[in-house]
């Protein structure tokens, strides 16, 4: 019989790619303020993660096996909701005995002493990482059973996403956009995350897992990648920058260590020219 699976935030952007390839699952996934979607087999429910009620009635109906919670990004008013979301899941779903799998970010770490193992010392510098350090200690005092997923910037490599969709505007624009050559990351392809995190749901394995791309690349440098991936050549307006000059505060090294999951999983991560492949491979 297939188990259930519910994918918090449904509409996002990772929870959405889980939802389109949850098939050896009966997938269920949550809405908070989009108004309503469809996906072929897949039922959707309004939910705020923040409001104890909702949440339990959420899990009385659907009765999931596990959880996938992607909900709760550093989008809008998400990062207020982190915390509180993360709380009552880990509560919730411990009673009841659910599987957990709780996304979080490479931006627990500071970016000074890259690379980063799950054992690595937390040391946020911004909001958005300082919430998900606290969201993670609910975790594993409330659901010590429940797998936290520390991943990296996520890319769309069929549609551009929200950050690719700025830069090729800014193409079209002449819009100054400046592209950081000191800070690194490791990105992951959304559908390959996807694909990790679902057999991850199938397996037994709590605690910390970083799971992002094996390459760790300067904004600068993947930035030119995406460029080229959806056919768009570089305009002068684009330029090479650093953090220092800006003025942002923003983690510069974020390397991250996946020999974890390597070891443990059997979905291979891969590089952004190795995903590149595998989407021109699949659209032959
Ligand atoms: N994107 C990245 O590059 C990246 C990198 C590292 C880690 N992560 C982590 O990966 C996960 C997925 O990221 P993402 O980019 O796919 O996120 P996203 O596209 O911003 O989606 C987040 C979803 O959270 C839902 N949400 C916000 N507040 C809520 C609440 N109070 N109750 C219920 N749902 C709520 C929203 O639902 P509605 O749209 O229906 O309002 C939204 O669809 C997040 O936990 C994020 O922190 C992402």
């Amino acid at each position: 019989m297939k188990k259930r699976l519910l994918v918090t935030g449904g509409a996002g952007f990772l929870g959405n790619h889980l939802l389109r390839r949850a098939k050896q699952f009966v997938a269920a996934g949550t809405l908070h303020l989009t108004p309503s979607i469809s996906l072929p087999g897949v039922t959707f429910h309004v939910c705020d993660l923040q409001n104890p009620e909702e949440v339990r009635i959420l899990l009385d109906r659907i009765q999931p096996d596990i959880i996938i919670h992607t909900a709760c990004s550093d989008q809008g008013k998400g990062i207020e909701a982190i915390v509180p979301a993360a709380g009552l899941l880990a509560m919730q779903t411990a009673e009841r005995d659910i599987r957990l799998i709780h996304l979080s970010t490479d931006q627990v770490f500071d970016g000074d002493t890259a690379p980063y193992k799950e054992e690595s010392p937390t040391n946020p510098i911004n909001a958005y990482g300082k919430a998900k350090v606290q969201a993670e200690e609910l975790m594993r005092s409330l659901h010590p059973q429940a797998t936290i997923v520390r991943t990296s910037l996520l890319y769309d490599l069929r549609t551009p996403d929200r950050q690719a969709t700025r830069l090729i505007e800014s193409a079209k624009t002449g819009e100054l956009f400046r592209l950081f050559v000191d800070e690194l990351r490791c990105p992951i392809w959304v559908e390959n995350l996807a694909e990790v995190l679902l057999e991850v749901a199938t397996k037994d394995v709590p605690g910390i897992l970083h799971i992002a791309g094996p390459e760790s690349q300067n904004r600068w440098d993947f930035g030119m990648g995406l460029l080229h991936h959806f056919g768009i050549t570089p305009t002068p307006n684009i330029q090479k920058g650093t953090i220092e000059e800006s003025g942002l505060v923003r983690p510069k090294n974020l390397t991250m260590d996946s020999s974890r999951a390597k070891q443990l999983l059997q979905t291979p991560l891969l590089s952004l020219s190795e995903a590149r492949k595998k989407v021109q491979n699949l659209k032959i």
